[in-house]
């Protein structure tokens, strides 16, 4: 080892002086990766351009072993899905101790909503709308898994999703562009804090790049077709805000988009990711996704995908092993060129010098870390305090909810209300829901101890039984009060987990019948990993909590809202439709050339015969136990120009009894644009946290540079004219003043 390194700094030394005499000067890990690369063969440099999965088996992890030949050969350069200090000390000793150069290992995993202490699942984090907090989740998350050997996590996955069909809107910041790039940049510097080199920090992978929430009908890997103006204005931010964070990777999209699976599209991944953003870190495509443009059709053989997806621009092939087995010949064939892998495999090496495992390739592996870091008990609290923000107070009709902890006997009902399993939701890869805490425990640990509880399940999740039925509603009768838990099972969102319908199971709609006609004060807490069409729900139930998936502290995070221990704060982060037909529903629509609003009682407007154009819960809508009221928004000026900017202020009043705190929403309308604009666009948020009678002046700035979209050229720029801008408690907010923008030519 020795030998080798003295080889490559000397090499080291030598290209530092030579850069000397030139602009710009590299970054010493830049200079590093020079020297090793220098010393690869063709063969090694594609080793490390191939990233394969470990295999688990029952008793534990296990190599297959072909992967352990290749490891050693230096055939590969990365492995995901193998954690743990021992475990990876062992697959990084097979690297560093046969091969040639000695290069180390790079270990990724799906760390999405925390590692071991699992957080709320990030759709369920983005409705806190709290940025400080989705980074300190994300920094746990990498403080557990840089102690289990990881390195690198495929997440923030940014992709704006407004079809709650899709499973994998439980994996993201929302439908809205603003937020979701304010979150995507939060949970890069969560994951990567401020130097790569620390043994707590892990590099980030933004995901999918691009457009993967904008699958056809819902479906997962489902075709993506949208205009380059949609594209850019509405789905690229997020990737770009991650960059901007300094997010070090990227991972390719399953679907195709104009018509180019992403994997292959070089207008992607070199003339927008390298050439327009200046990218400089490695992407790696999704799972066997270039061998699936087979599939797409755009190529006839391995070898041709091969070649597509390096020539687009892709560095790293994740377990289709094409390049491994097509990339030789490629370029002795003169079709890929050896500046184009010198390139990929640069940038990887390059990554793993910032690591600093060339200094020490076990450094992650440290197995006293890992037992002292891993769900210690400041992470459990952090993951408490993280679920209790995350909660949605949806409806809280006669103030049913907060209810009282000496409730003489409370039925506790549902066939959420004891599970573990579902809890901690979809894409919580090492996390352990048997450590999960049920909202059965966390009620348990919450209400006076004269306060007798039971419980009954009431129905399977989804399964057609009725069994549970009747002891249910026996409970129940005897209830002063009723805690009923519905819901989507964890395995019903996440990834292959599309669903026609949105509404729950009808086995638990009989259950929430058959409560409702009780006509007790009941509580409807709902779990889920995305928007539902909870239509009935409304109409039979005076409270509704909207829970998602907490994770780890669901139980007590759900049972200190459910008695007023916490006033709730969230707001949905995704418009929740009143029927699958509405889909796709945003707040963010266009207004066409016939608004429903500008004359609801004719025929011929924009609207169905059947249903309202309205969702049943707006974007950014959430109560609290406390109310809050609004003055009329108030700008500083009714005119500006380019070089300006404007004050829209307006004073909110907490007009209730308790204290809490509320989301403010900052909205734009552009009302003529040389193209059609959207109805309201979110440029800004605050959370205020105010005290019985408490009143607080807002004011946010709006700079004309806030008001670019892409134009009909094309450019992205701001146009003269009039704007609405609203302040409220929703996106349905009218609370609005106009101002006007003028611009010189
Ligand atoms: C998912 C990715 C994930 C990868 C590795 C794929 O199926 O789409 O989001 O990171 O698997 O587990």
């Amino acid at each position: 080892m020795k030998i080798y390194y003295r080889v490559f700094y000397t090499l080291l030394v030598v290209s530092l002086l030579a850069s000397c005499n030139k602009q710009p000067v590299k970054s010493t890990t830049d200079a590093k990766a020079d020297s090793v690369l220098a010393l690869m063969t063709l063969r090694e440099k594609i080793g490390q351009l191939t990233l394969y999965t470990s295999d688990w088996d029952v008793t534990g992890p296990t190599m297959r072993k072909g992967y352990q030949t290749d490891i050693k050969n230096g055939d590969v350069g990365a492995i995901f899905n193998a954690i743990g200090a021992a475990y990876t000390r062992q697959l990084q000793q097979l690297a560093v101790e046969n091969t040639r150069l000695k290069i180390p290992l790079l270990f990724g995993y799906d760390v999405i909503h925390g590692h071991r202490t699992i957080f709320p699942i990030p759709l369920a984090e983005s409705c806190s709308w709290d940025l400080d907090m989705m980074q300190r989740s994300a920094r746990i998350a990498a403080e557990e898994a840089t102690a289990e050997g990881l390195h690198w996590t495929f997440a923030p996955m940014v992709d704006i999703a407004r079809d709650p069909r899709w499973g994998r809107v439980m994996e993201g910041a929302g439908e809205d562009t603003y937020l979701g790039s304010k979150i995507a940049a939060a949970r890069v510097k969560g994951f990567q804090g401020d130097d790569l080199s620390a043994v707590n920090t892990m590099l980030a992978c933004v995901k999918h790049f691009a457009a993967y929430g904008a699958a056809q009908a819902g479906r997962d890997y489902h075709t993506v077709d949208m205009s380059d103006r949609v594209l850019r204005e509405t789905y690229l931010p997020p990737y770009k805000a991650a960059l901007d964070a300094g997010a070090a990777t990227v991972m390719t999209s399953f679907n195709e988009i104009h018509g180019e699976p992403a994997s292959g599209s070089h207008y992607l991944l070199t003339d927008i990711l390298r050439k327009e953003w200046g990218f400089d870190g490695f992407v790696v495509t999704d799972y066997t996704s270039i061998m699936e443009m087979l599939y797409h059709g755009v190529v006839a053989d391995t070898a041709a995908a091969a070649a597509m997806a390096i020539n687009a621009g892709v560095d790293m092939d994740m377990q289709a092993g094409f390049f491994q087995d097509k990339l030789e010949q490629l370029v002795k064939a003169g079709k890929v060129s050896e500046a184009r892998i010198n390139e990929a495999a640069k940038r990887i090496i390059k990554l793993k010098f910032d690591l600093g495992l060339f200094d020490d390739p076990y450094k992650y592996c440290d197995t006293t870390r890992e037992k002292t870091v891993v769900m210690n008990e400041k992470f459990l609290a952090e993951a408490k305090e993280n679920a209790k923000r995350s909660i949605v107070l949806l409806k809280n009709e006669n103030n049913i909810l907060p209810l009282n902890k000496n409730t003489k006997t409370l039925a506790v009902i549902g066939p959420m209300a004891n599970t573990r399993k579902d809890l901690i939701g979809a894409w919580s890869a090492a996390g352990d829901w048997k450590k999960a805490i049920t909202l059965l425990e966390g009620i348990q640990q919450t209400v006076s101890p004269a306060t007798k509880i039971s419980f009954a399940k009431g129905s399977p999740i989804d399964a057609d039984s009725t069994q549970y039925l009747a002891e249910a509603i026996a409970k129940a009768k005897q209830a002063d009060a009723i805690v009923l838990a519905v819901g989507e099972a964890s395995w019903m969102s996440g990834e292959a987990a599309s669903r026609t319908s949105i509404q729950l199971p009808a086995i638990q709609r009989k259950l929430m019948e058959e409560i409702a006609k009780l006509n007790k004060p009941t509580v409807l807490v709902v779990m889920n990993g995305r928007p539902l069409d909870l239509s009935f729900e409304d109409k039979h139930f005076k409270a509704i909590l909207e829970t998602w998936f907490l994770g780890t502290q669901a139980g007590p995070a759900i049972a200190e809202v459910l008695f007023g221990d916490y006033n709730p704060s969230g707001k949905l982060t995704m418009t929740f439709p009143r029927s699958i037909g509405q889909i796709p529903i945003y707040y963010s629509m266009k207004n066409t050339g016939r608004p429903y609003e500008s004359d609801p009682g004719n025929k011929y407007v924009s609207k169905y015969l059947d249903e309202s154009n309205y969702p049943l819960y707006p974007f950014g809508h959430g109560l609290s136990y406390t109310t809050f009221a609004y003055t009329q928004v108030k700008l500083d000026k009714t005119s500006i120009t380019s070089t300006d900017s404007i004050q829209v202020s307006c004073t909110v009043t907490n007009t209730g009894t308790r204290q809490g705190e509320e989301i403010v929403q900052l909205y734009v309308r552009d009302l003529v644009g040389s193209v059609t604009r959207p109805i309201k666009e979110l440029k800004g948020f605050t959370k205020l946290d105010l005290k019985p009678g408490e009143s607080r002046e807002v004011t946010f700035q709006i700079k004309p540079a806030d008001l670019r979209f892409y134009r009909k050229d094309m450019r992205f720029d701001y146009e003269a004219g009039e704007f609405e801008v609203y302040i409220g408690t929703n996106a349905n907010t009218t609370n609005k003043a106009k101002f006007n923008l003028s611009v010189a030519e």
